[in-house]
């Protein structure tokens, strides 16, 4: 939502009780709540922060805009969870209160040291004429979730970058800190610079390189970097802004994409035995995913279900954004995959088997199997009149794809309203989360994910198998 600046970047004691009343209540008016995502409580959510494993539970904070549907004045708000499934929000803020983050806590990570949890973040600073210096900066955070910020800026803006220069990821690799940086060069393309932990203090870094992924360089911008490891091969995963669509097939206003290397240099930056960039999602809207090796081995991923610069039909209920479920990365014969944690089962009502329904809670899983040489038009947010969402599969062709037209309140459309993948020709297996205006789709256990908010109309809350050959359950989510 276009909203004006002196209102996006009013000072948060300026708003008054009666203003975040006035939009507590019209966010409890929307009809398309989720019930097993993470939203914010009002205003913008965008950005997964600080995702990370400290004092024995998981912490996820988001980037946030408290006071209506727009990027604004933003804070990461904080939340945990024991089992990744069910999420507490917390009253632990990092706030935009330091003259080194006037303008936005802006993204970025967090790490255990010792008995506190650092947070690694852009502070976006403006002067008077608007002129903007982003600041890498540090907090540490207390087992009871009070925040003390460091000082000292840990990271000013080096010469060859223009002001698109954030969203640091710590993350340790053979014992030492490191921390890689989105960035555009002064010929305006993105880049992603590598940092190391001076002595393995954190707040002392040093330049190491650039990183150097075999990138070709036809983004402006890169947000969002993360280097993770997946059973023992680095995955970088960003967020290219203005990549050209011949490098890569997307239709989405940015793409999120990843490529698989077999080793990591730390002392040159070099990425080395990349596969080719691809994309990470192929729904309408999955961006700014964060991801982070967890203490037990596991992988962690989390997506914002939105993207920049849209308008969202939620908007007019002074909110907008969501986040995914969190996925677990594998790698596995090469081939990537994203799957749901397994607790998320733990949600499952009884299974009902496969069959059409009238009406739904919208708020189900699909397991289901489509055998291969069969074509099935599906149609989810069905209404009376054969409007829904379509999901086509055909295991003749090897396609998949998503078709949301006719499904509920229509917008971004100059994106186009249908999204595909390839998907192999044998048997395909799908799990579809649908969460009131969520829809995610994993496809043979993830090795394809399509992730996407559907705003359904009055009656939009059927399932009806159009055509084809389908079996599986149907389970209701207890939330
Ligand atoms: C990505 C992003 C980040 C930035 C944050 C600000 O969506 O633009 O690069 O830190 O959002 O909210």
């Amino acid at each position: 939502m276009d909203l004006p600046k002196a209102i996006r970047y009013r000072p948060y004691k300026e708003w008054g009780t009666k203003d975040y009343q006035a939009i507590t209540k019209r966010v409890a008016q929307s009809p398309w709540r989720s019930h097993f995502h993470i939203e914010a409580k009002t205003g913008l959510l965008n950005d997964p922060n600080g995702f990370s494993y400290f004092d024995g539970c998981y912490h996820l904070f988001y980037q946030n805009w408290p006071y209506g549907a727009a990027h604004g004045l933003k804070q990461w708000v904080h939340t945990t969870s024991t089992d990744l499934v069910h999420f507490t929000e917390t009253e632990t803020r990092l706030l935009p209160d330091h003259a080194h983050d006037s303008h936005g806590a802006y993204s970025g990570s967090a790490y255990a040291i010792d008995d506190k949890l650092f947070l690694f973040y852009t502070g976006n600073v403006r002067d008077n004429n608007w002129i903007r210096t982003p600041l890498q900066v540090g907090a540490w955070m207390d087992k009871k979730g009070r925040i003390e910020k460091l000082p000292r800026v840990l990271i000013e803006q080096p010469d060859d970058v223009t002001e698109h220069f954030r969203d640091p990821q710590i993350f340790p690799y053979q014992g030492q800190f490191y921390a890689i940086i989105g960035a555009q060069d002064l010929n305006q393309n993105g880049k992603i610079k590598l940092y190391k932990a001076v002595d393995n203090h954190v707040d002392n870094w040093q330049f190491v390189a650039n990183l150097d992924f075999d990138g070709s360089g036809t983004e402006y911008m890169i947000e969002c970097p993360n280097l993770i490891f997946v059973d023992n091969k680095p995955v970088l995963i960003f967020s290219p802004q203005g990549l050209s669509k011949s490098e890569l097939d997307y239709q989405n206003i940015y793409p999120n994409t990843y490529k698989i290397f077999e080793h990591f240099n730390p002392e040159t930056g070099q990425l080395l035995g990349g596969g080719p960039l691809q994309n990470l999602d192929f729904g309408f809207e999955a961006y700014a995913t964060q991801a982070f090796n967890s203490p037990d081995g596991r992988a962690l991923a989390v997506s914002w279900i939105g993207l920049p610069d849209i308008d969202y039909p939620t908007d007019t209920y002074d909110y907008q954004g969501a986040l995914s479920l969190i996925k677990e990365l594998r790698i596995k014969d090469g081939q990537f995959y994203q799957s749901p944690v397994a607790a998320l089962r733990n949600l499952r009502g009884q299974a009902e088997p496969f069959q059409n329904k009238d009406i739904t809670a919208n708020c189900y899983e699909l397991e289901l199997t489509i055998p291969s040489q069969e074509k099935v038009d599906l149609l989810l947010f069905a209404d009376q009149h054969h409007n829904g969402l379509k999901l086509s599969v055909d295991t003749n062709q090897g396609q998949l794809s998503i078709d949301r037209s006719k499904a509920g309140i229509q917008y971004a459309q100059e994106y186009g309203t249908k999204r595909s993948c390839q998907i192999s020709t044998d048997h395909v297996t799908l799990n579809i989360y649908v969460d009131n205006s969520i829809l995610e789709i994993f496809i043979n256990q993830g090795q394809k994910v399509l992730t996407s908010r559907i705003f359904p109309t009055e009656g939009q809350n059927g399932i009806r198998l159009l055509e084809g050959r389908v079996s599986g359950h149907y389970y209701e989510m207890r939330y």
